[in-house]
């Protein structure tokens, strides 16, 4: 195992109703300690920030006004997040949280609208343009963030990290830091059951996909995470289907709901090298294709485990045997292997998912250009890396496999 050190200082308030508590906990947060030491004020003016409108039908944005209103503590707020948050309506809340002196951005929703949230929160206090964390400088002051989660899916609401899309060139990039990190999270299991399947499945999709980029690691002896991971795999597989089938499933939303948070705060990653070429071979797709993240993971993950298995065949073979149930073929573990990424595509098929680029949008004459801004974008080294390196060639051949 790696030397590492891990802080996740969040506090979650978890179950039916708990975002009634949403004003006691902005009180109680507001005031408290920065990872830097430094302590925001006490008197509380909150941005809310929210997506399309689905807080708004469900009554959580009334009801968490009238918690904030029950506190006394002052809001102003900026809807509007589109799914795969876009940079423009970021630079618009940095304006909107100096303007009326915001000292707390809380996100009502999911990735979008929580990642929009961390945008505005650490742009808020610097003094240059809030792409430079885009683009690779370290977050380390923020305004404190808290969120109500609306679907279990991309885990921004326990992770330091935010991803966001820039209107200038339509390509999405990932910044991160622990003064981003959510102060705290309300996750009420019942929120979720609005969504609409595709949606759920999506999110469940997400999740799987943030486990399977930390299980495929170049680190030996790493008993400990391995069996977290395979632990919250498996509550994937058995809970997805039941709420895909009954979306009022309270109790089936409830253990993807923390298993959502606990596949993506990174206790299940640390001390591992980690992978996350799907998740950079993805984003290009949602951001080019304005599809669902999940979705597009659904199509990309298959296609890279099947490019990169010969690498590490027993790491294939082992979460096919363990979490996907698959023999183990001794003379011929690549077999095993293949069963296991096989098993993998008929389960995200089972739960609606789409398996070719086709589905998501893409064709193939957009290849050399996704390729072009994933491999050299952003003054990247004309590959990626992860469990494997991945130069323009094999990510065309990824790509090419998706068709
Ligand atoms: O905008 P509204 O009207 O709220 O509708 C949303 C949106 O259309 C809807 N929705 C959410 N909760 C609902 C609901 N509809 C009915 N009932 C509810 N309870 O669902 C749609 C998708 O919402 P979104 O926030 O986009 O979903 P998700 O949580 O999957 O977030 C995706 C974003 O997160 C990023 C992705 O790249 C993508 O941009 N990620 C962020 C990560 C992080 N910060 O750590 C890690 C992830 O790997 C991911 O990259
Ligand atoms: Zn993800």
């Amino acid at each position: 195992m790696n030397n590492f050190n891990f802080y996740s200082p969040t506090y979650f308030a978890f179950g039916r109703d708990a975002e009634n508590q949403t004003g006691a906990l902005v009180k109680r947060f507001c005031g408290s300690s920065a990872p830097d030491g430094s302590s925001a004020p006490d008197a509380a003016k909150v941005l809310i920030h929210y997506g399309g409108g689905s807080v708004v039908r469900s009554g959580l944005l009334d009801r968490v006004k009238a918690s904030l209103d029950g506190e006394g503590i002052a809001h102003v707020e900026l809807g509007g997040v589109k799914p795969n948050p876009r940079s423009g309506l970021v630079y618009e809340g940095i304006e909107l949280a100096r303007r009326e002196g915001v000292n707390f951005v809380l996100a009502l929703g999911g990735g979008s609208a929580i990642d929009s949230s961390k945008a505005i929160a650490a742009g808020a206090v610097y003094d240059g343009d809030f792409w430079d964390f885009y683009a690779g400088k370290p977050i380390e002051e923020a305004l404190p963030v808290g969120t109500v989660l609306t679907i279990a899916a991309a885990g921004s609401e326990g992770s330091p990290d935010s991803v966001i899309t820039n209107e200038n060139g339509m390509f999405k990039r990932g910044a991160s830091g622990d003064a981003i990190r959510p102060r705290f999270s309300v996750l009420n299991p019942a929120l979720t059951q609005t969504l609409p399947p595709y949606q759920t499945a999506c999110g469940i999709t997400d999740i799987l996909a943030h486990l399977y980029e930390r299980y495929l690691t170049n680190t030996r002896e790493v008993e400990v995470t391995d069996r977290l991971i395979e632990a919250l795999m498996l509550t994937m597989i058995h809970e997805g289907p039941r709420v895909i089938e009954n979306p009022d499933n309270y109790e089936a939303r409830a253990n993807i709901m923390w298993a959502g948070m606990m596949a993506h705060n990174n206790a299940c990653g640390v001390g591992r090298s980690q992978d996350w070429n799907s998740h950079n071979i993805e984003h290009e797709l949602s951001a080019l294709y304005d599809c669902a993240h999940g979705a597009g993971l659904a199509v990309t993950m298959p296609a890279v485990f099947g490019y990169v298995m010969e690498h590490d065949v027993m790491r294939f073979a082992q979460v096919a045997v363990r979490v996907w149930g698959c023999a183990m073929d001794f003379a011929h573990p690549e077999v095993t292997a293949r069963a296991g990424i096989a098993a993998l595509r008929r389960f995200l098929k089972s739960i609606g998912m789409p398996e070719t680029l086709g589905e998501l949008g893409g064709k193939e004459e957009d290849i050399p250009r996704l390729v072009d801004v994933l491999c050299n974008g952003d003054g990247r080294p004309g590959s990626i890396t992860g469990f494997v390196t991945l130069n323009e060639e094999d990510c065309a051949n990824i790509y090419r496999r998706m068709l």
